[in-house]
């Protein structure tokens, strides 16, 4: 199975930093974003394969996934084993790439890989999202081999007001993955089978709160629809319209996970407070970084005016 890392937008949030910078290249801590996700995306056995889809304009990505000898030889001969081992790594994973060649949207960045995934079930992973911990796709995957290989969605609650910056799904709960019998239907662990999806809702349409997070385990039937899906909400191709189209011909599941598993890292505060918070935790970083913040006298929030 192929797992699809959509990597084709202008990064626009991030100006200027992204203006010779791809977003996807931004660090946190010392790894570029795209290379958490494609790690998330690697870990299940499942997977053997990432294809990331890029624009032509972007070809620092590629750079960087592929082997780079001169500098890991020139760092063994300083004895530098660990960096020279870091550049070998990001070098040899089984990266893949696809361009898109117009911004159409993530369901037309989604088609333009349609050829690697050899009408297989694929993944896609949103790459402003990600989760160190690895912990959302095994989930999927328990799920979608409950049920015959059917496509699952991840989803997270969020307040009314969000919906319309999200595509929501509409359903019914139906059980929990094990261990989470006793969650609420809005919980981590509850499973639903998907009745709509409707990208962007206004408040008032919105079937429910529960909003599609960036981690899709799907069947080729959406591959298929995806080819010939009209542009909807914002002018685009959208994936979430592909998917309430498949409902009519196969089932859908969603398992609600905790947001908080992942980190956004798609706008300057996310990025910020991802970098904070895994710098926090890392075992070769934590001294230096508490040391900096501790030096200045802790980390404060200022009183509001
Ligand atoms: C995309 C999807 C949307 C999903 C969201 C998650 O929207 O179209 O359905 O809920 O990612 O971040 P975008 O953020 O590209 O507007």
């Amino acid at each position: 199975m192929k797992a699809i890392i959509p990597a084709a937008g202008l990064g626009t949030r991030f100006l200027p930093a992204t203006k010779c910078t791809p977003k996807e290249m931004l660090p946190v801590l010392n790894k570029p974003v795209i290379q958490y996700v494609a790690e998330e995306a690697l870990a299940p056995e499942e997977v053997d394969g990432v294809v990331i889809v890029t624009s032509p304009g972007k070809p620092e990505l590629l750079s960087f996934f592929q082997p780079d000898r001169s500098l890991e030889t020139l760092l063994r001969e300083r004895g530098k084993e660990a960096y020279a081992d870091a550049v070998a790594e990001a070098g040899s994973m089984p990266v893949d790439f696809r361009y898109q060649y117009e911004p159409r949207g993530l369901g037309h960045a989604i088609r333009s890989a349609a050829d690697a995934c050899a009408s297989e079930p694929f993944l896609v992973l949103l790459g402003d999202y990600v989760v160190p911990s690895k912990s959302i796709l095994p989930k999927m995957i328990e799920v979608s081999e409950a049920h015959s290989g059917a496509s699952v969605i991840a989803v997270a609650p969020c307040s009314p007001e969000e919906v319309s910056r999200y595509g929501v799904i509409g359903g019914t709960r139906i059980g929990a993955l094990p261990g989470c019998e006793d969650v609420a239907d809005t919980e981590p662990g509850a499973v639903w089978r998907v009745s709509g999806t409707v990208e962007k809702p206004a408040p008032e349409d919105a079937p429910s709160n529960l909003y599609i997070v960036g981690r899709y385990l799907l069947s080729p039937r959406v591959m298929d629809l995806l080819q010939t899906q009209e542009p909807g909400a914002g002018g685009e191709v959208q994936l979430t319209d592909a998917l309430e189209r498949s409902l009519d011909q196969e089932v859908m599941y969603a398992v609600v996970i905790d947001p908080l598993e992942g980190l956004d890292t798609g706008t300057p505060s996310g990025w910020i407070a991802a970098n904070a918070l895994m710098a926090a935790e890392d075992p070769e970083l934590a001294p230096a970084f508490w040391e900096a913040v501790d030096a200045r006298g802790g980390l404060k929030r200022p009183e509001a005016e």
